[in-house]
């Protein structure tokens, strides 16, 4: 292999993905120059012992030197962080969202307990399907029931479940979610059983930073954790925020040397400039993100296009569905395969059917941009390459809500 071979790879994947192409993927986002620089910063070489474990009952002396700004760098994030979600308290330790969820678990439940969340036959994420973090944490998984007609939660129905399986953790939040919850009847029926409601906001956390999409703590969930690289506009990461003293306190107890060991400082540093400028810019930003989905929602279906629930304004979220049905119908394709023929003209989607708006809104787009966008969309969905149109429509926009 060449010296240069991952050198080179930088280069060839900074051309492709971010001069080139334009990413309708809705797990994926950019982030600012400034966030990116953190990454590479100081802080990816340092240990030192996360502030946490100071009172996770018993003191632990932090082993390491060295550590006078690190140590202050966590302390800031997650101040910031708590401003951000308005809560009580943050964790901001988490590497990835799927560590977020299994503190989360590890910290509300014990063996043998129920873990009710949304089917990943609905969207709901694959890792609390029984084979994943359920069987390893000795778990029984329940799903909870949902309305495919409505795309959402059967919030009533839900509750009915919960009372009967009386699980010890409610989990809301889903990997495909465009609408938001109706909480309170779910969150009624979790007090009555006295089980933990959590919401995985891994996809809409930008969303509810920027005060769109729902209000999970005030709505009724006792935790909100998720992914900060999503609608979150941060580095690959995860946090959790709880405004429970006692919660809090759980979610500490099970971090360090149970899920977590060394907390990659760089990460940490990174998320809290992206937290920052999501304090400025989160409401307008999450604004558009919004707007841009039921736009291009509307200018696909005008074209033809099959995008679903029209008759709910086809999004609320981030997030689109295709219909693979007509899909197939229309162009004789699997959304696999139509997936890798917009490859071919640098437009960059999911095989699962998803479109996503929150990179596109980060390059600036508004509703006024999304035709041309929409009808660059249409000529790769026929099969003609149309890469160079989406490139010459790319370089014409720069980052979006960032500090200069
Ligand atoms: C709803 C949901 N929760 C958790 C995760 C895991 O997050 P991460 O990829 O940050 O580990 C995902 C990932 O896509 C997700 O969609």
């Amino acid at each position: 292999m060449k010296n240069t071979y991952f050198l080179d790879s930088m280069r060839a994947q900074e051309k492709w993905r971010v001069e080139d192409s334009i990413n309708l993927l809705p797990s994926e986002n950019m982030t600012s120059p400034q966030v990116r620089a953190l990454l590479s910063s100081d802080f990816v070489n340092r240990y030192t012992l996360p502030i946490e474990a100071e009172y996770a009952g018993e003191y632990m002396e932090n082993s390491y030197r060295g550590t006078r700004i690190t140590t202050d760098v966590e302390r800031k994030c997650e101040q910031v962080c708590r401003e951000v979600f308005r809560s009580r308290y943050a964790c901001v330790q988490p590497l990835s969202g799927h560590i977020a969820a299994m503190i989360t678990i590890v910290a509300t439940t014990k063996r043998g307990d129920k873990v009710a969340a949304i089917s990943d036959e609905f969207g709901g994420y694959d890792g609390y399907a029984q084979k994943y973090i359920p069987d390893i944490l000795g778990l029984k998984a329940v799903q909870l029931p949902f309305d495919a007609d409505a795309w959402n939660l059967d919030a009533d129905k839900a509750s009915q479940t919960i009372r009967k399986e009386k699980p010890r953790l409610v989990i809301l939040g889903a990997s495909l979610i465009l609408f938001p919850y109706d909480m309170k009847p779910v969150a009624e029926a979790c007090k009555a059983v006295g089980a933990t409601l959590a919401y995985d906001g891994a996809h809409v956390l930008g969303l509810i930073a920027g005060g769109e999409f729902q209000k999970p703590l005030k709505e009724g969930a006792q935790i909100l954790y998720g992914s900060t690289h999503k609608t979150f506009f941060g580095p690959q990461g995860g946090l959790i925020v709880t405004d429970s003293k006692e919660l809090d306190g759980r979610i500490r107890k099970n971090l360090t040397w149970r899920v977590v060991d060394n907390v990659h400082w760089n990460r940490v540093a990174s998320l809290g400039q992206a937290l920052i400028e999501m304090k400025r810019f989160g409401p307008q930003y999450a604004k558009q993100v919004v707007k841009n989905s039921k736009k291009l929602g509307r200018e696909l279906k005008e074209r033809g296009f099959p995008i679903m629930f029209e008759e709910l304004g086809f999004s609320r979220s981030h997030q689109l569905l295709m219909d693979r049905r007509e899909l197939k119908a229309i162009y004789g394709l699997t959304i696999n395969d139509f997936s890798v023929r917009l490859e071919k003209s640098n437009l960059i989607i999911d095989a699962v059917g998803r479109l996503g708006t929150a990179e596109i809104t980060r390059l600036g787009l508004k509703e006024k941009d999304i035709p041309e966008l929409a009808d660059l969309y249409m000529e790769a969905a026929k099969g003609r390459n149309v890469r160079r149109q989406v490139k010459s429509m790319r370089g014409r926009f720069d980052m979006a809500y960032r500090l200069r």
